[in-house]
């Protein structure tokens, strides 16, 4: 086993402990707890509960790991690896009964900024679904038993294309603005899915063509970018503006990625 296999079999294991809880907590119902940075930007018990049960066990696991979670917030480690969690990635579809949400976990290398990290590994698993998407640097991207790719080419009907929106009702008119510029370039259609996460898997499992989205956060993209690189993909993001969410990023197959990546105006 290497580094990155350890930590995946580590980030799946957890993920899937993980993803019980928050179904067991769906299940018996979900109270919104608070609002953060906008008033549709929410977060339930759940989010906090399933990302303290994930911090504990790597503590307990790994206590030299760094930790960098959306619930809870940073923490330093001394051996060069931070674990980057989204808890539940798709919180609203979770708080509406949606059944499309997903643990995220990644290990990543390199200080824990999309910029500079390399991600060693990671796990998204959609609970409801059964299906536990993972990676580990150059061994591939794997549901289960089979092996992901991309999708190899683009028919003459266009793409599949999913987008998420943030949830600043500021950004709201550049992503519609976006979205007119890719729709007639590429697109067969558009999902918007409401999970970042499992817009990532999907393109890695060549059920998307692509994705773009404005505005994602480390944690909603670090275990899904390996994903899509080892399944043969290519990623790309616009460079910081001075904050630390990812000002738009693309995600597809090689035969897409150039096209779209100009229609979305990644530089
Ligand atoms: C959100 C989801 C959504 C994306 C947003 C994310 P959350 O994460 O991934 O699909 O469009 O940008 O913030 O709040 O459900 O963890
Ligand atoms: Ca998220």
């Amino acid at each position: 086993m290497t580094l990155a296999t350890e930590l995946e079999a580590l980030a799946v294991d957890i993920a899937q402990e993980a993803g019980r809880l928050a179904r067991v907590r769906r299940d018996a119902g979900v109270a919104i707890a608070a609002t953060k940075s906008a008033l549709a930007d929410i977060v339930t018990e759940a989010d906090r509960e399933v990302e303290a049960l994930i911090r504990a066990r790597l503590a307990a696991e790994r206590p030299g790991d760094g930790f960098l979670g959306e619930e809870s917030g940073a923490e330093r480690g001394a051996s060069g690896i931070t674990w980057v969690v989204d808890p539940i990635d798709g919180t609203v579809n979770y708080a509406y009964g949606i059944p499309h949400y997903a643990v995220s976990i990644a290990a990543v290398t390199g200080e824990p900024t999309p910029e500079q990290w390399e991600v060693q590994a990671g796990a998204v698993y959609a609970p409801v679904a059964g299906e536990m998407f993972r990676a580990a640097r150059g061994e591939g991207a794997w549901l289960g038993e089979a092996r992901l790719a991309v999708s190899a080419e683009v028919g003459p009907a266009g793409a599949l294309l999913a987008t998420g929106f943030g949830y600043d009702p500021a950004t709201r008119p550049g992503d519609l603005e976006l979205i007119a510029h890719v729709m007639p370039l590429v697109a067969r259609d558009l999902r918007r899915s409401g999970s970042a996460a499992l817009d990532h898997a999907y393109v890695a499992a060549g059920r998307l063509d692509g994705y773009f989205e404005r505005g994602l956060a480390p944690w909603d993209l670090a275990a899904g970018s390996l994903l899509v690189t080892e399944a043969g993909g290519r990623y790309g993001r616009n460079q910081p503006d001075g904050s630390w969410r990812s000002p738009l990023i693309v995600a597809a197959g090689p035969a897409l990625f150039d096209r779209l990546a100009e229609a979305a105006g990644l530089v």
